[in-house]
């Protein structure tokens, strides 16, 4: 517990310390804050979600932690230090800096407390990942948080609804937006425990995610888990080339919000819709396509909605309701599929 604690306490100087490169140093004004200012976000957003700059040094945070009074000890084991290891795995005595010349986004747990860190790259260099990410630790486990749910928590509850979208800046810029109620699931897949997490705050949750072949699929493999977590999902798609973030910027805060609430589909309307298109005349495709279907709606806890799900996808695909009832009685009673 002790541990955890120190390991707080370190998250919490360097997110303060990276905070101040940010704002008040040379080269985090002028790289740092001036990359954010040109992504369009403002100082305000910046203080909410305590944004900052690590420093293009292979051991400014290490010696400014030192000089606190800090032990190294706990900044390796947040992954704020990196240890240099042979070939053997031999430990070289080596230590250097994680993050050095990146935008840094604390992630924050449902307390506010910081547990970890994403980085992005400020270098148009492809050999350099854009995001380097914190390693788990004992404060920090990647498939149990959320990237702004601390901030957004309270609008999720008063707006009934979460909106879940794949990165750091897509929450950024819909927060800035006056869509408060969003968070990101980091580029990995759901997870149950993200899903407990949503549903302290509410059961409906609309998919917002990038507007390219991954996203789709992303969207696809995500919501089956939400489906059987029992929230009411529903999705949106943009523009190929698009995520939310670039969306907002292209069109609006308005303009935005109108686009959300217009084309927002649920999700086995969605599902059916893509795989339908899919499929096009293909008669085997297409049989293909709706057990595909089939299989996302009896993730539905909800029996009256799996039965409205039915009802929609017979008419979707122009197939006897009844003829579809059978086939998924049949396809449920079989051993997954
Ligand atoms: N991600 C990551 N590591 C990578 C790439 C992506 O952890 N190498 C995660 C980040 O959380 C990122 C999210 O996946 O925010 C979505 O990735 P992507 O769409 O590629 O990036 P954007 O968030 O759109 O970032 P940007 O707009 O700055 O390019
Ligand atoms: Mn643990
Ligand atoms: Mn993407
Ligand atoms: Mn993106
Ligand atoms: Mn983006």
């Amino acid at each position: 517990q002790n541990e955890r604690d120190s390991q707080f306490i370190v998250s919490d100087f360097a997110k303060n310390h990276y905070h101040r490169l940010l704002l008040n140093s040379e080269e985090g004004m002028s790289i740092g804050y001036g990359y954010l200012k040109e992504r369009g976000l403002n100082l305000s957003t910046i203080q909410t979600f305590e944004l900052g700059y690590s420093l293009d040094s292979w051991d400014d945070l290490m010696k400014a932690a030192e000089k606190a009074g800090y032990d190294k000890k706990y900044l390796e084991k947040s992954g704020l230090i990196v240890t240099k290891t042979d070939d053997q795995g031999h430990d070289t005595g080596r230590r250097y800096d994680r993050f050095r010349g990146r935008v840094m986004f604390p992630i924050h747990n449902i307390s506010g407390r910081v547990v970890g860190f994403g980085a992005r790259t400020l270098k148009r260099d492809d050999k350099m990942a854009k995001y380097l990410n914190s390693p788990e630790s004992d404060i920090y486990h990647k498939s149990d948080v959320l990237y702004g749910l601390f901030q957004a928590r309270q609008a999720i509850r008063t707006e009934e609804v979460c909106y879940l979208v794949e990165g750091y800046l897509d929450v950024l810029s819909l927060y800035q937006g006056g869509i408060k109620n969003v968070v990101a699931s980091s580029g990995t897949s759901l997870t149950e425990g993200q899903i407990r997490l949503i549903k302290r705050y509410s059961d409906n949750v609309t998919v917002l995610y990038d507007g390219d072949a991954a996203g789709i699929k992303a969207s696809l493999r995500g919501t089956d888990l939400l489906l059987e977590g029992g929230l009411n999902v529903r999705v949106v798609l943009f523009p190929d080339g698009d995520d939310p973030d670039s969306y907002i910027r292209k069109v609006g805060d308005q303009r935005f919000a109108d686009y959300i609430e217009k084309s927002s589909q649920d999700f086995i309307s969605f599902k059916t819709t893509l795989v339908a298109r899919e499929a096009s005349n293909d008669p085997v495709k297409k049989a293909e396509a709706i057990r595909d279907v089939l299989h996302s709606i009896a993730k539905v806890p909800d029996a009256i909605k799996r039965q409205v799900f039915l009802q929609q996808t017979s008419a979707t695909f122009g197939i006897d309701e009844q003829v579809l009832i059978t086939e998924y009685n049949k396809l449920v009673k079989a051993p997954a599929a």
